[in-house]
């Protein structure tokens, strides 16, 4: 346990918090937590005293599927109500809070998508202002879990910032920007706020320990980087340690999908697990997930968008092998977190020997459009699910934010490297001749099939990434400047 100051409120190991307005104030939180063990999974408790009147608000965090709202009342004396955070903006200009402003809203009866909606009208109107309320710092929304409410957490460099910019927009909001009316008009049941100061805060720096295959894949090697940003621990599974350039502190250890002995004796330790699996084989699939079983409790899994639920049979190569790794999955007794991702910005990287080599690229249907997904916000996906609460059982389908053609991500490519580059299109049998280098001919023809496919109606696009991160999906041309050097 550490002592600190403000709640981390977006470290990624937090699965809910539970929040309320609490008779007791912050001497006697703290007595009563003295008093108990620190239970498994707490991760930190808050102790706030209104700014201007004498209420007080506890904000306890707390791991994945650990939240204990027995314990709450009994330290607090008030029973919880149940929050995970959706969405967070802000924090560009570090500065130290002095005022929490929390916007408690309330509707008639549950329903999430309005919940989401509420907060998306909100950073409607917050990113519409020229600039951002002078004393504001981030403000984070968080959902109840049963639907029916949320708060807004907002944090601002001191209370009278915060009434000056309400005293500013003149009609109880922080900004005036027009979009504000729609928030204004949103159908709630009770809507207010309090300002607050922290009295107290302490926090447990504890963080799962994550199995992640395919570490030195581009997936699983940004799964790897941004856990050890957030400072989670990582033990990696690969086949060979001496040529895995993984960033320090990985504790790397040799293994191989096929051989599900070894998978087991990665896992263990593990409490969650990131797998991969980049192979039509499928036979042995049981047998690692039993082998994970032992010793973690949850698997997020990089599955495909191929797979269709609406088919008893899947109609495709791709779409059946992840789908049989699915089922498998369910049938194993673990949680799980399926990722369904359209296609890799990553395949564009075929094109580098062309590009490299001259100024034209060569290939089929170059009118085919699809929105391509960098691997950093798949793995921002994994790592949401992987240590965070919420996203059990589902299904994310994931894309990018939008659709270009193929001879179009040339351009974008051409333009990153500052070498104009242009598309020549070639026969659809030709483009298979070279694809059977690489792949099987069932997954080769379901490949060209899908691009014919793309260049009548361009792939589906959602705005899953967003949702679950509460960043907006990278585009192509962010993908092709940060790949740039891998086409020169
Ligand atoms: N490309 C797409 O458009 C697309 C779309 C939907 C879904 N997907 C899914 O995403 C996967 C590709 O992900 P990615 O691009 O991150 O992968 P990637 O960059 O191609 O890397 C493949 C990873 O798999 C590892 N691997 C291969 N065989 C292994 C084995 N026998 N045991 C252990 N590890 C093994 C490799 O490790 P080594 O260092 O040992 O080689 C490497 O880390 C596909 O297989 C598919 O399931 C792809």
């Amino acid at each position: 346990m550490s002592a600190s100051q403000w709640p981390d409120i977006t470290r990624p190991d937090v699965g809910t918090a539970l929040v309320a307005e609490t008779p007791a104030g912050a001497a006697e939180v703290f007595a009563a937590l003295e008093r108990a063990p620190w239970p498994d999974g707490l991760l930190s408790v808050n102790a706030f005293v209104g700014a201007e009147d004498a209420t007080a608000l506890t904000y306890t965090q707390w791991a994945a599927g650990a939240a204990d709202p027995a314990f709450f009342e009994r330290l607090t004396g008030t029973e919880p109500v149940e929050y995970r955070l959706y969405r967070s903006t802000g924090r560009q200009v570090p500065a130290a809070p002095g005022c929490a402003v929390v916007v408690s809203v309330e509707f008639d009866g549950p329903d999430e998508q309005r919940q989401r909606r509420w907060v998306d009208t909100v950073f409607d109107a917050l990113t519409s202002e020229a600039a951002p309320p002078a004393g504001l710092i981030s403000a984070n929304f968080h959902l109840s879990t049963d639907g029916t409410r949320l708060i807004n957490y907002a944090e601002w460099t001191d209370a009278r910032a915060h009434r000056d910019a309400m005293a500013k927009s003149g009609q109880g909001t922080v900004g005036s920007a027009p979009q504000w009316r729609r928030v204004l008009d949103f159908p709630v049941r009770r809507r207010e706020f309090r300002r607050y100061h922290l009295l107290r805060g302490l926090s447990a720096p504890s963080r799962p320990q994550v199995l992640v295959t395919g570490a030195t894949g581009a997936v699983g090697g940004q799964v790897v980087a941004q856990l050890r940003a957030s400072g989670t621990p990582v033990r990696a599974l690969v086949r060979d340690p001496g040529s895995a350039a993984l960033p320090d502190g990985v504790d790397v250890r040799r293994g191989d999908l096929l051989a599900p002995e070894t998978v087991a004796a990665a896992a263990e330790g593990a409490d969650v697990a990131f797998l991969m699996w980049p192979f039509p084989t499928t036979d042995v699939v049981p047998a690692v997930l039993d082998a994970l079983a032992r010793h973690v409790r949850r698997v997020v899994f990089l599955s495909s968008g191929a797979v269709r639920d609406d088919l008893e049979e899947q109609e495709n190569a791709i779409g059946a092998w992840h789908a049989e790794v699915e089922r498998a999955i369910e049938r194993s007794g673990l949680e799980w977190t399926f990722l369904r991702p359209h296609a890799f910005a990553t395949n564009t990287l075929a094109w580098a020997p062309q590009i490299r080599d001259g100024d034209v690229v060569r290939g089929v249907y170059g009118a085919a459009a699809m929105p391509l997904l960098h691997e950093a916000d798949i793995a921002a996906v994994a790592v949401r699910a992987l240590v965070e609460g919420g996203h059990v059982g589902k299904r994310y389908v994931l894309t990018g934010p939008e659709a270009l053609t193929q001879a179009e991500q040339v351009r974008v490519i051409g333009e990153a490297i500052g070498r104009p580059l242009r598309w020549e299109e070639i026969t659809p049998e030709a483009a298979r001749q070279r694809m059977l280098d690489q792949w099987p001919a069932a997954v080769v023809d379901v490949m060209l099939g899908a691009q014919a496919r793309l260049v009548a109606e361009p792939g589906p696009r959602t705005s899953t990434v967003e949702e679950v991160t509460g960043v907006p999906a990278r585009t192509f041309r962010e993908w092709a400047t940060d790949h740039a050097a891998d086409f020169r």
